[in-house]
């Protein structure tokens, strides 16, 4: 039903559509550090580098040399098969150039595939605790988010589990591997639960693989990549994890049609392509050595071991995520209300991190603590938390 505000009428179906409260945690955060005080913000989501030196020179040699026009709203060509040699070497995906599309950030992606799949009145399942925009992106669409508790799914199995929270108006699956902010992988056998449930019952399958890179125990597996499913996923990436491109907006989707006629009327009637310059600065950032990721991975990984130690120490339990770059401890030794412990250590230990009920009912309980920091901003964290706990 559409509200009226101001006496003005807006669109109806964004009445169910809100903001994450995480920008209330980073106000705070800013209004601390603006009286003086050293906040560890361990809230963020983006890598702790800079972009590659290589990667920002491409972006700025691509307008010396007048790259300046518009390129086509699908992506450049060039860009297009070098995205489909990676998707072939990397993800094990047999697709042409002209089944990708490149996005304005991995945001982009998931939002023309939301748009591109769900009506009014349908229901998508979405394994919980989830990111926050999830449920907007699909109320958004004035469809339903129907959570599905990892946990439960885990101890019970996943198809049982999609199975006693699917409704006949269910279409789709969201399906995000590495999580955020659980730090779940799911497994190759679990991709396979998840891809026979999708085949059974004739539903779409929208993957999320923005954190692929960020594997530590276990394999990435892209579901797109099983027998039967490539006609049936449309698989959303980004640039901003793995090549610390966050500010430059840079993503893609692959998908056969006819979603991808639907994910090119999305990107032609919203932003129309990405930025040219941009889009070079991303053939570059594919000129990557697999070998350079890699160190990356165990930085990261190094990061985590860090935390995590820290966290189990000082009794904030907190099982070792298998990829993405966070940890998601119990709070319960906090608060048993999460926006509570958050607050609790943000004021007491100047410890940013983001309550987990903000990623819906089955986050409740948890702390997310990114760490994508320096090193030294993890063991200074570890030291505060000892003081706090002290
Ligand atoms: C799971 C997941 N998917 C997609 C994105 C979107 O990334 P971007 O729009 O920066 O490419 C993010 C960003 O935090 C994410 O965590």
């Amino acid at each position: 039903m559409a509200t009226r505000q101001n006496g003005i009428r807006l669109a109806g179906r964004l009445d169910e559509v809100g903001f994450s409260d995480i920008v209330q945690i980073r106000k705070k955060v800013m209004e601390l550090r603006a009286t003086g005080v050293r906040v560890l913000a361990l809230d963020g989501g983006e890598p702790f580098f800079e972009t590659p030196e290589e990667i920002k020179q491409a972006g700025i040699m691509a307008l010396k040399e007048g790259h300046t026009r518009y390129a086509p709203s699908c992506g450049l060509l060039p860009l297009r098969q070098a995205l489909a040699r990676k998707l072939a070497t990397k993800n094990n995906m047999r697709a042409t150039a002209d089944e990708v599309i490149v996005t304005v950030g991995g945001m982009q992606a998931l939002y023309a595939a939301f748009q591109s799949v769900l009506d009014p009145g349908d229901d998508m399942l979405v394994f919980s605790p989830y990111r926050t925009p999830i449920a907007d992106l699909v109320t958004g669409t004035q469809a339903r988010p129907l959570l599905v508790p990892m946990v439960s799914a885990r101890r019970n199995g996943l198809v049982a589990t999609m199975e006693q929270f699917a409704t006949p108006q269910t279409r789709a699956i969201y399906y995000n591997t590495p999580s955020s902010p659980s730090g779940v992988v799911f497994t190759r056998a679990e991709a396979e639960e998840v891809a026979a449930f999708a085949i059974e019952r004739d539903l779409v399958v929208i993957a999320d693989e923005a954190y692929e890179d960020l594997v530590y125990d276990g394999q990435h597996v892209s579901i797109a990549s099983l027998p039967g499913m490539a006609e049936r996923t449309i698989t959303c990436y980004s640039f901003s994890k793995t090549y610390a491109m966050s500010g430059w907006r840079a993503g893609y989707a692959v998908a056969r049609e006819p979603f991808m006629t639907a994910l090119h009327k999305m990107v032609l009637y919203s932003t129309n392509g990405v930025s040219t310059p941009v889009q070079h600065a991303m053939m570059q950032a594919l000129a990557t050595p697999e070998a350079e990721i890699a160190r990356r991975r165990e930085e990261y990984q190094q990061r985590r071991d860090l935390l995590v130690t820290g966290l189990n120490d000082v009794g904030l339990e907190c099982p070792s995520p298998a990829g993405a770059f966070y940890a998601f401890p119990f709070a319960d030794k906090i608060n048993r209300n999460s926006r509570k412990a958050a607050e609790i250590l943000l004021d007491k230990a100047h410890i940013a991190t983001i309550p987990g009920t903000v990623f819906g009912a089955q986050g409740e309980g948890h702390l997310r603590f990114s760490y994508a920091v320096p090193l030294q901003e993890i063991e200074d964290c570890v030291e505060a938390l000892r003081a706090f706990f002290a």
